[in-house]
């Protein structure tokens, strides 16, 4: 039976420091403040967005929501990003993913003020990431490298396999991967031997957005693997990408979902609010 990553239990660690932190900085007169953008009822969204308005509570983090109408106009978003990238009190700036259709989240992430992106999606952000001279990393790679470490495992010559090519997961993943040594594969809904390039793997992230679509058979003996899916198979019911039952059967160490990436996403975005308080 492999080793369980809690994503809850670290995650617990790293905000406690934090919190810490934000205390410290505010005797110094800086106080970190996060804008969270959300626009229409997606469900999901919402209690993402919930998430991390309570995490910043606990952490004394200040932040503002912005709950906005499923009919609002391009020009409405981006004149609110413009109104938060001059306002002081604001350090970092989330929208949050995905917007409604005819909203271009292409343009409205370039209209985010790099130093205030904590979400690292803006051009110049995730060119940083590609050249390895980075101020904010996406939150959940991130996440994912923290758990990683704590499982004890080096990256450095193992061969890792991405699943998922997202610009927030899959893409920048793989370079975090990479910067650490790791011998990196990314496959999509394209790859031909998904189930032999998955075996070959010491280390895999599965981030596709299936339910159970990485099954124990495609594991190797004693792999670390690293579930970033979230899937909600019923009211209730939440799975990842991997099938937990037979995977942690083969598995060295596996996250559980949920309780595994989910919560470290968040505290990595709480360490980059912070991280931008500091730089601006
Ligand atoms: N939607 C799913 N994941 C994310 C994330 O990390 N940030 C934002 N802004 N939206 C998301």
């Amino acid at each position: 039976m492999a080793k369980i990553l809690s994503g809850k239990e670290v995650s617990a660690r790293i905000k406690e420091e934090l919190k810490q932190e934000v205390a410290a900085l505010k005797e110094k007169g800086i106080f970190p403040g996060l804008a969270v953008v959300i626009v229409g009822d997606d469900p999901a969204s919402r209690v993402y967005v919930n998430s991390k308005k309570k995490a910043c509570e606990d952490l004394g983090i200040y932040s503002e929501e912005y709950a906005l109408s499923a009919e609002t106009t391009q020009e409405e978003l981006l004149s609110l990003i413009d109104t938060l990238n001059h306002k002081k009190e604001i350090n970092g700036i989330l929208v949050q993913l995905p917007l409604p259709k005819h909203l271009d989240e292409e343009s409205v992430i370039q209209a985010i003020d790099p130093k205030k992106d904590v979400d690292a999606f803006h051009p110049v952000n995730v060119g940083k990431i590609m050249v390895g001279n980075y101020d904010f990393v996406p939150c959940t790679p991130a996440g994912v490298m923290e758990l990683i470490h704590e499982s004890g495992i080096e990256v450095s010559g193992k061969e890792c396999v991405v699943i998922g090519r997202s610009n927030i997961v899959g893409k920048p993943q793989a370079m975090l991967l990479l910067h650490e040594n790791g011998t990196v594969t990314i496959c999509h809904s394209r790859t031909k031997d998904l189930k032999e390039t998955v075996k070959r793997a010491d280390i895999v992230v599965a981030a596709v957005g299936k339910p159970n679509f990485i099954t124990g058979d495609m594991i190797k003996e004693g792999a670390v693997v690293i579930d970033v899916g979230i899937n909600r198979i019923a009211p209730k019911t939440l799975v990842g990408d991997v099938d937990f039952e037979s995977a942690s059967k083969v598995a060295g160490a596996i996250t559980p979902v949920p309780g595994g990436v989910g919560p470290m996403t968040i505290a990595m975005l709480m360490k980059n609010t912070v991280k931008a308080a500091l730089i601006q």
